[in-house]
């Protein structure tokens, strides 16, 4: 009787930036634009369809009226519409090249990865990486068998950070993608395995992490055997930045690198061994 859901209605008061955002970023296709000249609240509206493989959304503007702002706080009813990612990594450092902000996650549990986006509407859109263990109903590893806080820092990190090697940071600001550097032995793990980072200058960094704070880190050691035996290995880090010029974490980095101006101290979202 009931074959699927049809579609999604999302009401919007910014129409061609949001037909921007679900066709430039998301890849949804426009499938049908209708002008309706009555609307039920008594305006004329713009209806677009929009289609991604075969799942629709439904935008609606209305011309001179004003709709009610989304609540801001969790409540009652429909909460937001998932996309399912084939590569999390790879849909990460997409969004991350178009400037668009994963405002949560991404974060690995023991039968996928989830991460958030907003549309320019401010509405929440999951993504969802779900393993081949999920998709076959197998049984997939429990939460303690991947560490502690579904992160748990490996312990090949560890020892890369015990041999030297360069580390590089890249954020993004108004003008692409910047890098910059600091060395193994410069990082501290926090004990909630927060990293910080001693800055110097990285004042260009510094403003990009206020606009957008996720970053990307590189580290390796070549002292340290890789996977299936590599001779060295290295990670790659998803996470956010902030940079601190007070409090606990600030006086770690500060009692080692006096001459550090401030901490940046980087939340780990996602940690990949990548040799
Ligand atoms: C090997 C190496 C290590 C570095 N270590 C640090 C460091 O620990 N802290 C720092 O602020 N800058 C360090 N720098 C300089 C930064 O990479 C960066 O160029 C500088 O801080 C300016 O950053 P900005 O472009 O964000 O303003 C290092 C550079 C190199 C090449």
């Amino acid at each position: 009787m009931f074959k699927k859901i049809d579609h999604i209605e999302i009401v919007t008061d910014e129409l061609h930036r949001t037909i921007d955002f679900y066709n430039d970023v998301l890849g949804f296709k426009l499938r049908e634009r209708q002008r309706v000249d009555r609307s039920g609240l008594g305006v004329p509206m713009d209806i677009v369809y929009m289609d991604l493989n075969g799942t629709v959304i439904e935008l609606m503007s209305y011309d001179g009226a004003s709709p009610d702002p989304a609540p801001e706080r969790e409540h009652l009813g429909y909460r937001m519409m998932a996309l399912e990612v084939e590569d999390m990594q790879k849909a990460a450092d997409y969004l991350f090249a178009k400037g668009i902000k994963i405002i949560w996650g991404p974060k690995e549990s023991p039968k996928g990865i989830r991460a958030e986006i907003c549309d320019p509407n401010g509405n929440h859109i999951e993504l969802r990486q779900w393993f081949e263990c999920a998709q076959k109903k197998d049984n997939c590893p429990r939460d303690s068998d991947i560490g502690g806080n579904g992160i748990g820092l490996p312990e090949k990190f560890y020892e890369v950070l015990r041999h030297e090697g360069l580390v590089a940071l890249a954020s993004i600001g108004n003008d692409g993608q910047h890098l910059v550097n600091t060395w193994n032995s410069y990082v501290q793990v926090t004990d909630d395995e927060r990293l910080l980072l001693p800055v110097g200058r990285m004042n260009k960094t510094e403003k990009n992490v206020v606009k957008n704070d996720q970053v990307l880190l590189t580290l390796g050691a070549r002292e340290v055997t890789g996977m299936r035996g590599a001779p060295g290995t290295g990670f790659l880090i998803r996470g956010t930045a902030e940079f601190l010029s007070a409090g606990r974490d600030f006086d770690t980095v500060k009692t080692k690198f006096p001459w550090a101006r401030a901490a940046l101290r980087v939340t780990i979202g996602n940690i990949t061994q990548t040799l």
